[in-house]
């Protein structure tokens, strides 16, 4: 199989361009999910301090022998835990489960701009960043305003910005946003999330084109979430598929093909709008 190809962030930081995502994963299927990630040439992989499973990733990590530095390992801040203080202790919360002295990746999972503690949180981030603990920051799930708010009131932009985005949501407007900004996209419900992938991976368009080009359908999308120059973390929890999402740097893609895959777009979200999100 071809390497994973990586792309360069805003401060220089190489970051795979697929990995596996562990959102609803327990903590016992997350260390079994990520070995056989691992074993299959998976470096990057994403979790949250809420997912309630960096335990499973670390034991993972720890039984794989691969070395540290060739792993990208990505977490989140809840958003109980927004304010400068608590965003720093919800950083060392994560490090101490996962069993890590570092972090590759750290982000804040939403805005909640209801509560007005994201840039506080931002700062809280940029601390540990200074300090040498984790290799980027990021947000998800901001919106431009959001991040416009950051840029005015912080100092370092974002390197990643995380969101829902796959066929049916596009998302080209903060796409061009994130570009002109210097800031990675990384696509979250790539394949349309659980309870919704079957209705897309069987959309006549996206069997077709596995057809033209000997795939699967989920391969179909996640081919094109990176020629997209999309990060893409989709999460399965079957060895088989694991290895099938995995298996899509052998083909191309045709733009027309690209072209036709971006036309499902509906603009409507199938997860919550940030600016009304406030899990708690
Ligand atoms: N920042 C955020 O707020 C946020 C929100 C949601 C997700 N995320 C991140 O993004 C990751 C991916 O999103 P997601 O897990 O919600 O959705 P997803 O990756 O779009 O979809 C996962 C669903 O697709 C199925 N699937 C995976 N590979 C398949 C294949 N090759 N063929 C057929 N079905 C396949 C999975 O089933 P099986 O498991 O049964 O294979 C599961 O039901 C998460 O795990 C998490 O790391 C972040």
């Amino acid at each position: 199989m071809p390497a994973t190809p990586s792309v360069t962030l805003n401060n220089g930081v190489s970051m795979p361009q697929l990995g596996l995502g562990v959102f609803l994963m327990p903590h016992k299927q997350t260390a079994q999910n990520v070995s056989v990630a691992f074993e299959n040439g998976y470096r990057l992989i994403d979790t949250a301090a809420a997912y309630q499973n960096e335990e499973g990733v670390g034991e993972a990590v720890r039984k794989s022998g691969i070395p540290r530095d060739e792993l990208f390992i990505t977490s989140k801040l809840w958003n109980a835990d927004h304010g400068y203080d608590n965003a720093i202790r919800g950083f060392e919360a994560s490090l101490q489960k996962l069993g890590l002295d570092y972090l590759d990746l750290y982000l804040v999972h939403w805005p909640v701009p209801m509560r007005g503690r994201a840039t506080e949180t931002w700062k809280g981030l940029e601390q540990v960043y200074k300090d040498g603990r984790v290799r980027a920051i990021g947000v998800s799930n901001f919106k431009p305003a959001h991040i416009e708010r950051l840029l005015q009131e912080t100092e370092i932009v974002p390197a990643v910005l995380q969101i829902e985005l796959h066929p049916t949501f596009i998302q080209g407007e903060v796409r061009e946003y994130a570009q002109d900004h210097g800031i990675q996209v990384e696509s979250w419900y790539p394949l349309g999330g659980q309870g919704n992938s079957e209705g897309l991976l069987h959309l006549p368009l996206l069997t077709n084109l596995a057809k033209k080009h000997g795939k699967t359908a989920a391969q179909i999308i996640l081919r094109w979430h990176t020629q997209l120059g999309l990060v893409v973390i989709p999460k399965s929890s079957h060895p088989v598929r694991i290895k099938e999402n995995r298996n899509i740097f052998d083909f191309e893609l045709d733009q027309e093909d690209i072209a036709a895959i971006s036309a499902l777009d509906t603009g409507v979200r199938l997860g919550p709008d940030p600016d009304t999100a406030n899990f708690r």
